[in-house]
């Protein structure tokens, strides 16, 4: 592949962004019908679209922060992706140039396909001068959903979008109920990356095919999850951070039960609660990927440093 420098390496004033997200409470139920809690974490993809001549076949290049050319994973599904996105907005794509850059670490559960499919459908648009509500933009960066995970519930792509802390349900007819989520202060937490990429394709496959076995014993997993969800949004609106912790340590319990979790992401929740954390668990699909952890203000410190000293990677963020 060729590498081409980034087109600019700050993000200028109306750039067309996606959102990297975290699920607090609810991934795998979520798509069976259930409720889940996710919010934006101050990651984000950015993409820059520059149009040549149209007997050009179109490129995608993909940022890493630092300026590097980053690998794609899958790079026939980044072009799938843009295929349907101009042809959803009746654009040509021959002689398109996309740059994307990006903080958002890939295949570690923090919603950078959705992320990418709604910064590339922003900056498509904004290039053709085409007007595109924030609705329009989450439905069409579902159907892109569609392409990578299969059966996705619709929660990535409306965080992406939206870029707000929201209560998400997918309805029986599949339409997106939404509601926003507003903490009396802003609630740290602390992601930790696994450093093993995971497809949350494969683990929402797994999930499907034991739901599929037995459905009666799943479907009782996810109404329990959908259970501490609810708890979830009245700890979150009443500022109760540890109520918040010992909901995400029984999630984790349950997803564990849905056999989603990995080694890494074990550790990494019991070096976190270890140091203090109120609660932990793994976030997005699993399998790999990331998990996060909660803790007041003043504790988030030595979870930090207890994570780095093991060799993760961390960031913080807040939901507010
Ligand atoms: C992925 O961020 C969350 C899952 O629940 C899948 C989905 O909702 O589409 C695992």
């Amino acid at each position: 592949r060729a590498v081409v420098p980034p087109v600019a390496a700050v993000p200028a004033p109306g750039a067309h962004l996606g959102y990297g997200k975290i699920i607090l409470l609810g991934e795998h139920s979520v798509v069976y019908g259930h409720h889940a809690i996710a919010a934006p974490i101050g990651l984000s993809v950015r993409a820059e679209v520059t149009r040549g001549s149209s007997a050009s076949e179109p490129v995608i290049s993909d940022w890493d922060v630092d300026g590097s050319v980053r690998e794609p994973i899958r790079e026939n599904i980044s072009h799938r992706v843009a295929a349907l996105i101009t042809e959803r907005l009746g654009v040509p794509a021959a002689g398109m140039r996309v740059d994307v850059f990006s903080d958002l670490p890939r295949a570690s559960g923090l919603g950078a396909s959705a992320a990418f499919a709604v910064a590339v459908i922003r900056a498509v648009a904004a290039s053709f001068d085409i007007r595109i509500s924030d609705a329009a933009v989450s439905r069409l960066a579902f159907e892109c959903e569609q392409i990578v995970h299969g059966t996705p519930s619709g929660i990535d792509n409306t965080v992406a979008t939206f870029g707000r802390p929201i209560l998400f349900r997918k309805t029986d007819d599949g339409r997106p109920e939404i509601s926003d989520i507003v903490t009396p202060q802003p609630i740290p937490i602390i992601i930790g990356l696994s450093g093993v990429s995971a497809l949350t394709s494969q683990t929402v496959g797994l999930v499907r095919r034991a739901w599929q076995r037995n459905p009666r014993r799943y479907d009782q997993i996810f109404a329990q999850i959908d259970g501490l969800v609810l708890a979830g949004v009245d700890a979150l609106r009443r500022g109760d951070i540890a109520d918040l912790g010992e909901l995400m340590n029984i999630n984790q319990g349950l997803l564990n039960a849905l056999q989603v979790s990995s080694p890494e992401l074990e550790e990494l929740v019991a070096i976190a609660r270890r140091a203090g954390a109120l609660g932990a668990k793994l976030t997005g699909g699993g399998g790999g990927g990331a998990m996060i952890a909660v803790a007041e203000p003043s504790g988030t410190e030595p979870i930090i440093a207890a994570m780095r000293g093991a060799g993760y990677t961390t960031y913080l963020t807040e939901i507010r």
